[in-house]
Formats: C-alpha cells, structure tokens, sequence
C-alpha cells in the first residue's frame, strides 16, 4: 500500500512539472521599446592618392599656360644673351638649356649644336613618385654649389642651388690683379672711344696716349702698386648674386649673410601663390612686409645703397675706370691705383648683384665705405 501512495505522489508530481511548464508559455509581443543611444564611430581608415585630382592641382592646361606666359615674359625666355653666349663652350652652361642640363648629368660644360634659352625642362626633371605630397620635379642640383671664382668652396641656398649654379661670379679680382713685376700694355682705340679716353684715360703713372690719323694709340703704365684692367667687360660678371650671400667676391671678405629662411633664392624669388606661381622670379615683398613692414624699411635700405653706388660710379668715372652709358655702365681700360681698382672692382660686384645691397646690406655697407675712402667722397 505504501508503495502505491508514493507512485500515486510521483503521478501528481509529474502531473504539477506539465501543469508548470505550460503556464510559462510566451504571450503576445508588448510593443516597440524607444531606440537605444548610437554606439561610437571606428577609427577613420587612411586617404588614399585622390586619382587625378591631386595631379590636376598643376597639371591643368589653364595653371601649366598661365606659368608659361608669365615665364615667357622674364629674361629667362627671351634674354638675348641666350643667341649670344649659348653656343659658345664656357658660356653655354649657363647661356642655354641644353648646356644647363649636360652640365648637371657631366659636370662639364660643352656648346651644344642647338641652342635654347631657359625652358620649363631645364629646371623641371621628371616626376621621382606619384605618391601623396607630389611637388614640382625638380633638377637634381640639390647639392651645394661648387664656387667657380673660389675652387673649392661651396654655396648651399636649398631648392636655390639651382639658381646658385649660374648666378655666380665667373672671376676673382685676382684674375686682374696678379702681377708681382710692373708691366706696360698698349691698346689702340678708335671712332666714339678717342674723345673718351682722351677725356680721363687712365694710363698710369708713366702712360702715354697718341693720336696718328683716326686711331689713339696708348701705353698703359702699371707699377706694381697698380691694378691694369685688361677687358672693357672686366668684372665678376653679371650675376654674382651668390657670392654677395657668402660676402667673397669683393677685394675683401666680409660676414657672409646667413639667415634661415632667407637663403634660399627660391624662397624669395619663386612665390608659388602669385600668378604664374611665381615663375616670374620677382620677389614677393607684400609678403616680406607681413614680417618687416613698418619694423625694418628694407626699401629704404635699398635707395639709400643705391644712392651710394651712383656717387661711387661718378666718381669712378671722372678717373677714367668706368664709361656710364645709356645702356649700363662700361669698364675702361685702365691702370688705376690699387685703392682706386678695388674701389672699382667693388662697384661693379655690388652693381651686378642688382639688389642694391638687399642680398647683404652689411657686406654692401663694407664694400662702399671702402671704395668712398679711397674715392675720397
Ligand atoms: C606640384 C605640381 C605638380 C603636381 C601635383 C603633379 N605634377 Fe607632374 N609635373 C609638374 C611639373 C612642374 C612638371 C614639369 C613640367 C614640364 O616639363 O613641362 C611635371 C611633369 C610631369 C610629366 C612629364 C610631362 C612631360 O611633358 O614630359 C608627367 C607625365 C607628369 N608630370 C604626371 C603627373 C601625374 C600623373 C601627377 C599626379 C599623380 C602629377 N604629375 C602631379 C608638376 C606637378
Ligand atoms: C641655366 C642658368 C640659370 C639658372 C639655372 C637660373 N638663371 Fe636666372 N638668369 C640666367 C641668365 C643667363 C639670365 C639673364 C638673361 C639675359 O639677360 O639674357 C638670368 C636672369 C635672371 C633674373 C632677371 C630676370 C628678368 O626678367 O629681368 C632673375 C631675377 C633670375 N635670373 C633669377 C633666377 C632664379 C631665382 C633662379 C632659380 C629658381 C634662376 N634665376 C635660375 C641664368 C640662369
Ligand atoms: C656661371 C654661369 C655663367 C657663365 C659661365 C656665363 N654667364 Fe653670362 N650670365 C650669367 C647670369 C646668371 C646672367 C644674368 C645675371 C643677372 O641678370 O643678374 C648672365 C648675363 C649675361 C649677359 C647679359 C648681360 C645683360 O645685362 O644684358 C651676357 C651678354 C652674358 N652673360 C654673356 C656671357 C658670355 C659671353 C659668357 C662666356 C664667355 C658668359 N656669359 C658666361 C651666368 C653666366
Ligand atoms: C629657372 C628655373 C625654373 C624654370 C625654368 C621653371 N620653373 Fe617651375 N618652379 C621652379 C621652382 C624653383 C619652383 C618651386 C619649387 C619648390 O619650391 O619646391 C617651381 C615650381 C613650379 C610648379 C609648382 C607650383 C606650385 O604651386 O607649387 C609648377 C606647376 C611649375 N613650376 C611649372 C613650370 C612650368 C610649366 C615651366 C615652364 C613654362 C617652369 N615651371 C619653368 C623653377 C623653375
Ligand atoms: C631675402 C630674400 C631674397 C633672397 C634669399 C634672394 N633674393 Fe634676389 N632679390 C631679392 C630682392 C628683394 C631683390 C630686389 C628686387 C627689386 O628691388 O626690384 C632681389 C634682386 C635679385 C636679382 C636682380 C633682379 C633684377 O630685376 O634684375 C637677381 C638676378 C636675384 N635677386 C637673384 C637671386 C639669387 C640667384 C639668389 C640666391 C643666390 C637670390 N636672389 C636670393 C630678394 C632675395
Ligand atoms: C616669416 C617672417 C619673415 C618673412 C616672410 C621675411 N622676413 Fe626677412 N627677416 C625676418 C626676421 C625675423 C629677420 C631678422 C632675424 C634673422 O633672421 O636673423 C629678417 C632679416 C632680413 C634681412 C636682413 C636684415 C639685416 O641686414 O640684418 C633681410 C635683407 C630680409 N630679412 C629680407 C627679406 C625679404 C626680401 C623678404 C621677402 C622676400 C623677407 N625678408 C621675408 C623675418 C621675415
């Protein structure tokens, strides 16, 4: 009997768990709870190159021609030094296209048989890589300079040393004055240049002039402590710009002018935000005044050298070293006192820089205060 109550328990028991389990049954959905807050947003994956875009920033036809015009107005196009000097071996590396190129692939220079003045080639190579950050391709003349008037030393203007290797003196003023004997020298002149080196020939201090017929014949006298200038186009020649930087090309050294972010001519001279992205080479100076402006007046830091060089070319020219003519200033044959030929050879380094003075105001400052002592102006 007994076991019959347990089984008749187990019975209910079982009876109970189904009665349960059915009483758990699922009713129907409540309705749509309020949306929960956004989770937060993943990392941002890396830009890729924008295609043709990030090209298309230079590469338009409007952006290259517009560069183009601008350049074609500069010397750099259409200079007439370029006929000129650009055929000759010695000139071409700097007087052609073609000679620029072969002389930063060889290190020499050669006088090609086709002659082209400066084109966007010549400063521009091909791309390196089309990845982000693409700039101008440029030459690979990044190094520092070697000086052709100072073996051995270099100039170093970043981006610039493309510009520093033809905007260089080609001569010391040792090239003039290297006699340790006295020496005489004779010329003869004709047409315009009797009436001129009659009026203040310098011949030295034991020189003769002559006049037979239509011909001047004249002995320049140069004791040692005389300097002959031996060239009417005697100089450092026409673009010393980086020897004004390093303070070497006047007949004494002086500091150089060495200011990061203004060194480099490219800096300065190639202002990428004007039209023609700065390929007419003309400094920028709305931009240099957001710096200087009322502060430092380089401009008139500029008339005032200016001011003094033209004293000092008068000057030079009522001795007879210089002829000033309508279409620039002239060297004369001419034995001149050191003092006088330093004087001389200092003018012209500051006249060929054509920035009155701004490539160094210091080194300019040295210079003319030397050549007025010696001018006694
Ligand atoms: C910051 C300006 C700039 C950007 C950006 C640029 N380039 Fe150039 N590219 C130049 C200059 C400058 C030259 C040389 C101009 C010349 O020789 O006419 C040049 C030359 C080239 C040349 C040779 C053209 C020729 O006539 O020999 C090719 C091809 C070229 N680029 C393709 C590209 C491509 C593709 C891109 C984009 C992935 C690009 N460039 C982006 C400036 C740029
Ligand atoms: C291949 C040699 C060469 C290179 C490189 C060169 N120049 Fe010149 N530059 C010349 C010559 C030559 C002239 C004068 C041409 C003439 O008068 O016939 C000149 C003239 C100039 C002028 C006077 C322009 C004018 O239109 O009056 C400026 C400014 C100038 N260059 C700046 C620069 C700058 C800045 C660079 C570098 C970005 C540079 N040059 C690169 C050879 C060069
Ligand atoms: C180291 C480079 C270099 C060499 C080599 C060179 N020149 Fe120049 N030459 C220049 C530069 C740079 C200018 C322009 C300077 C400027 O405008 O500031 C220039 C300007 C000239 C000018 C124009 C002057 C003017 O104002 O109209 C003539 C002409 C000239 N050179 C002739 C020659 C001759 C001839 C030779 C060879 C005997 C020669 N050059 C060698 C760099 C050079
Ligand atoms: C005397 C050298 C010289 C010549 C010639 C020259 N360029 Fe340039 N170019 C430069 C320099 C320097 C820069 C500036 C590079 C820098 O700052 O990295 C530049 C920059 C550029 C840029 C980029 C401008 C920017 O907004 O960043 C373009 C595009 C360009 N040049 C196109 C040309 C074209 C087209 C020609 C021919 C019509 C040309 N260049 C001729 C020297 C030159
Ligand atoms: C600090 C800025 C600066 C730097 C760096 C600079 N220049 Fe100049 N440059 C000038 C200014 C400003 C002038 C004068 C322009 C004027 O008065 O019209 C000038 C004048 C010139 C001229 C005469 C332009 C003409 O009208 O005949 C030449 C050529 C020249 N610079 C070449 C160079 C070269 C090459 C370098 C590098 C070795 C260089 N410059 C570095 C600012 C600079
Ligand atoms: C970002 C500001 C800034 C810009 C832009 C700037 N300069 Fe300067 N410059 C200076 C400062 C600062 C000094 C003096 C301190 C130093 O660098 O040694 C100076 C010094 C100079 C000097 C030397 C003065 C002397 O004899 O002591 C000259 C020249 C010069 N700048 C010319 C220029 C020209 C030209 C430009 C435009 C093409 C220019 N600067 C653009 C800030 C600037």
């Amino acid at each position: 009997m007994k076991k019959n109550y347990f089984n008749y328990l187990l019975l209910v028991l079982v009876f109970m768990m189904g009665i349960m389990v059915s009483c758990t049954k699922e009713g129907p959905a409540g309705p749509a709870g309020a949306n929960g807050t956004n989770g937060t947003n993943g990392t941002d994956g890396k830009d890729g190159v924008d295609g043709n875009v990030s090209c298309l920033v230079c590469h338009t036809a409007v952006n290259m021609d517009g560069i183009a015009t601008t350049f074609d107005g500069t010397k750099h196009a259409s200079g007439t030094s370029f006929a000129y000097a650009g055929t000759r071996d010695g000139c071409a590396y700097c007087h052609s296209s073609e000679g620029f190129i072969n002389f930063t692939r060889t290190g020499v220079s050669m006088a090609p048989a086709t002659v082209t003045p400066l084109e966007c080639v010549t400063c521009h190579s091909n791309h390196t890589s089309l990845e982000d950050g693409i700039s101008a391709p440029m030459r690979p003349v990044v190094n520092p300079v070697p000086s052709i008037a100072f073996p051995g030393t270099v100039y170093e203007h970043g981006v610039g040393n493309l510009c520093a290797t033809c905007h260089q003196a080609r001569r010391a003023s040792t090239y003039y004055d290297k006699y340790t004997e006295p020496q005489t020298f004779s010329r003869t002149f004709t047409g315009d240049d009797i009436a001129m080196y009659q009026a203040h020939g310098a011949v030295g201090p034991d020189g003769s002039m002559e006049l037979i017929g239509d011909t001047l014949f004249v002995t320049f006298d140069v004791p040692t402590t005389y300097v002959y200038t031996s060239s009417s186009h005697a100089g450092p020649h026409h673009g010393p710009q980086a020897n004004i930087f390093a303070a070497d090309i006047g007949t004494m050294a002086g500091t150089p002018f060495d200011r990061d972010h203004h060194t480099d001519c490219a800096s300065c001279h190639v202002a990428t935000e004007l039209a023609g992205a700065g390929h007419g080479f003309v400094p920028d100076v709305a931009k240099c005044n957001e710096c200087h402006g009322d502060a430092y007046d380089m401009g008139a830091e500029q008339v005032e050298i200016a001011a003094r060089l033209h004293a000092v070319g008068e000057a030079l020219e009522a001795i007879g070293a210089i002829h000033i003519a309508e279409d620039g200033v002239h060297p004369m044959y001419a034995s001149l006192e050191r003092a006088k030929w330093n004087a001389f050879w200092n003018y012209m380094c500051l006249l060929e820089d054509k920035s009155d003075g701004l490539h160094n105001f210091g080194y300019a400052k040295q210079l003319l205060t030397a050549a007025e002592s010696a001018l006694g102006i």
